[in-house]
């Protein structure tokens, strides 16, 4: 089941006004998110306490919204409230990430929604990177890319043809061969090798290490950011990596860097090994965490580092929790 939020205004308050509203209100949702009317199972309404002459619900009704249960209240007076508001929440079967409308006056309401927003999250191996982008990113109903996962995807395409993954000529006939892409189901990626979902396999500490030589290759960067590149423009977004501030979004609205030291980082990913089920010493861990860095850092394509504008955030001593509320503050204070 997923929830549409939506909301317009009305000029005046009178029936022709508030049906129409309605009317174009629902339409665009209908037609945004690709659904069908008869798929929805309910829509609730809610009008400001200054509209008096027509039940939004009624008109949905006239509007042909006829097989869904439908609810309107009004909101009690509130100093300062946006004025002849009516919102809604459409309940529906599809699986698909919702696309929220909002109209006319009602566009001031939810600025993240209605503009367009990119946030860029970069920062080495086990700094809470990806654990955080995903909670954003459903908190703000934006799209989560893991662009690592797509370096992952290299690597282990890479393995499979027996690659010399040191050699960037060897690298670059790997991926000419083979298509690499990212699907969403039910708002989660998967990373797929040849339209074959390859999400789990490329979790291993090997492809860890072989994906951070591969992503040095100038060859690799350019496919994969060009990847990005294009799946960042088409809506509101997340992206976390090494280089999304620095090089793939160097104009994202909002950029951060997360960072811990390479013993706290090396314990947390022992522990995410563990539930995994990938037995290896802590030390071994360390071990690898720091010569990725070294990899990451000193390459010369796009290395990791920190945008002259990106907030640097050192997460040693601070729950997942915090670093989100953190995040979203800033954003907020922006929006
Ligand atoms: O974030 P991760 O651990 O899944 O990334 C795996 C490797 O991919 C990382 O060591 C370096 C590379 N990478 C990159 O070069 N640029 C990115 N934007 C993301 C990952």
């Amino acid at each position: 089941m997923k929830a549409i939020r939506g909301a317009t205004t009305v000029e005046r308050d009178n029936s022709d006004d508030i049906t129409y509203a309605v009317k174009e209100l629902l339409d665009r949702i209908v037609e945004s998110n690709l659904i069908d009317k008869d798929e929805i199972v309910c829509i609730l309404f809610s009008n400001t306490a200054d509209l008096h002459s027509f039940y939004p619900a009624k008109a949905a009704r006239e509007a042909g919204f006829v097989s869904c249960a439908l609810f309107s209240s009004a909101e009690p007076q509130i100093d300062g409230a946006l004025e002849r508001c009516i919102r809604v929440m459409v309940l529906t079967e599809c699986d698909r990430q919702p696309v929220h409308i909002y109209l006319n006056g009602a566009q001031n309401l939810r600025k993240d929604l209605t503009k367009k927003m990119t946030i860029a999250v970069d920062g080495p191996a086990g700094s809470g990177k990806s654990t955080v982008s995903k909670i954003i990113a459903k908190k703000f109903d934006i799209l989560y890319l893991d662009t690592g996962a797509m370096y992952r995807a290299c690597a282990l395409a890479c393995r499979e043809c027996g690659a010399d993954t040191s050699d960037g000529q060897s690298v670059a006939n790997v991926l000419n061969k083979v298509d690499i892409d990212v699907r969403y189901e039910n708002g989660t990626q998967l990373t797929l090798i040849d339209g074959k979902d390859v999400s789990a396999k490329i979790r291993t500490p090997e492809i860890s290490m072989l994906a951070s030589e591969v992503s040095a290759h100038e060859y690799v960067r350019k496919k994969m950011v060009d990847l990005q590149r294009k799946i960042a423009q088409k809506s509101s977004c997340i992206l976390d990596g090494r280089d999304i501030g620095t090089n793939v979004l160097p104009d994202a609205d909002y950029k951060f860097y997360l960072t811990a030291s390479a013993e706290v980082r090396a314990r947390r990913r022992n522990e995410e090994n563990i539930i995994k089920g990938y037995v290896q010493p802590y030390s071994e861990v360390l071990d690898e965490i720091i010569r990725r860095d070294e990899q990451d850092k000193n390459r010369k394509f796009a290395p990791l580092c920190k945008a002259d504008d990106a907030v640097e955030i050192i997460t040693d001593n601070m729950e997942i929790n915090q670093v989100v509320d953190f995040i979203i503050n800033i954003i907020q204070r922006k929006i």
